[in-house]
C-alpha cells in the first residue's frame, strides 16, 4: 500500500483519539446520524473515547432517547467530523453496539461528573413535548450540581454507545489542491485504501 495512505489513516486515528482526550479540540463534537423507517436522523454529540486499536469511538447518551431506539433497530451509523483549524474533514461509516450494563459501562457511567449526569435526568424521555419551557429536572441543578446518591437514581437511563468503523472517508482542503482518501478495514481486519478524486 502506498505509505502516505498508511501515514495518514495512523494520523486520522491520532485526530480522532486527540479529539476524545481534548476539551477544546475541533473533533471534540461531531454529527452522527441513524435511521428509522421514519428517516434519517442527525445529532451533534461529544466524542468520549477512540479506542485505535479497536478502530472504536465511544458516546454517551440517554438511552430513553430517539436515537437509541433507532440503533436499536437498525444499527448501521455514519459520523462525520469537520476541524477547521486544518479544513479536514472525517467520514466514519460503520455500526453501533448499545450497552447499558457491564464492565465498560459501570467504568464509563463512573468517568461522567455530577453536572453532567443531569443529562440522564429528565423525568420524562428526552424529545417529550411540553407546553411550557423546561430543563425536563425534576429539581433545578442550576445553582448547584446533583448529590451522587440522587445521580444514581438515574443511572439506568445511561447508555454507552459505542461505533465500530468499519471505512472511512478523509478530505483534505489545501490551497495547493485538495486531496481525498478512502480506508476500508476487511473483515480479517486488513486495511485497504486509496486516493479519491477530491
Ligand atoms: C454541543 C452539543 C453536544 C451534545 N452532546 C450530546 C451527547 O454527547 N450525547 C447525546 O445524547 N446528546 C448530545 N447532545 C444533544 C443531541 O444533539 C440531541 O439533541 C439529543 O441527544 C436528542 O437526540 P435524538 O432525539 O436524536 O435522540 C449534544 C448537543 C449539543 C448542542
Amino acid at each position: 500500500m502506498d505509505i502516505q495512505l498508511e501515514e495518514l489513516e495512523k494520523e486520522i486515528w491520532i485526530m480522532l483519539f486527540n479529539g476524545a482526550n481534548r476539551a477544546k479540540d475541533a473533533l471534540k463534537y461531531f454529527t452522527i446520524s441513524s435511521l428509522s423507517s421514519s428517516g434519517i436522523g442527525l445529532r451533534t454529540v461529544v466524542l468520549r473515547k477512540a479506542i485505535i486499536q479497536n478502530r472504536e469511538i465511544h458516546i454517551y447518551t440517554d438511552n430513553r432517547s430517539k436515537k437509541w431506539k433507532d440503533w436499536s433497530m437498525n444499527p448501521i451509523t455514519q459520523a462525520l467530523f469537520y476541524d477547521g483549524n486544518s479544513k479536514s474533514q472525517i467520514l466514519l461509516n460503520g455500526q453501533v453496539q448499545l450497552v447499558q450494563e457491564g464492565k465498560i459501562w459501570e467504568d464509563a457511567w463512573n468517568a461522567t461528573s455530577l453536572k453532567s449526569r443531569k443529562s440522564y435526568m429528565t423525568e420524562l424521555p428526552p424529545g417529550t413535548s411540553s407546553k411550557l419551557k423546561t430543563s425536563g429536572l425534576k429539581i433545578d441543578y442550576e445553582e448547584k450540581d446533583p448529590s451522587l446518591e440522587k445521580t444514581l437514581e438515574y443511572k439506568k437511563n445511561f447508555g454507552l454507545v459505542i461505533f465500530s468503523v468499519k471505512n472511512m472517508e478523509y478530505l483534505k482542503l489545501e490551497k495547493s489542491g485538495n486531496f481525498r482518501a478512502f480506508f476500508e478495514y476487511r473483515d480479517d481486519q486488513s486495511l485497504q485504501a486509496n486516493w479519491l478524486i477530491p
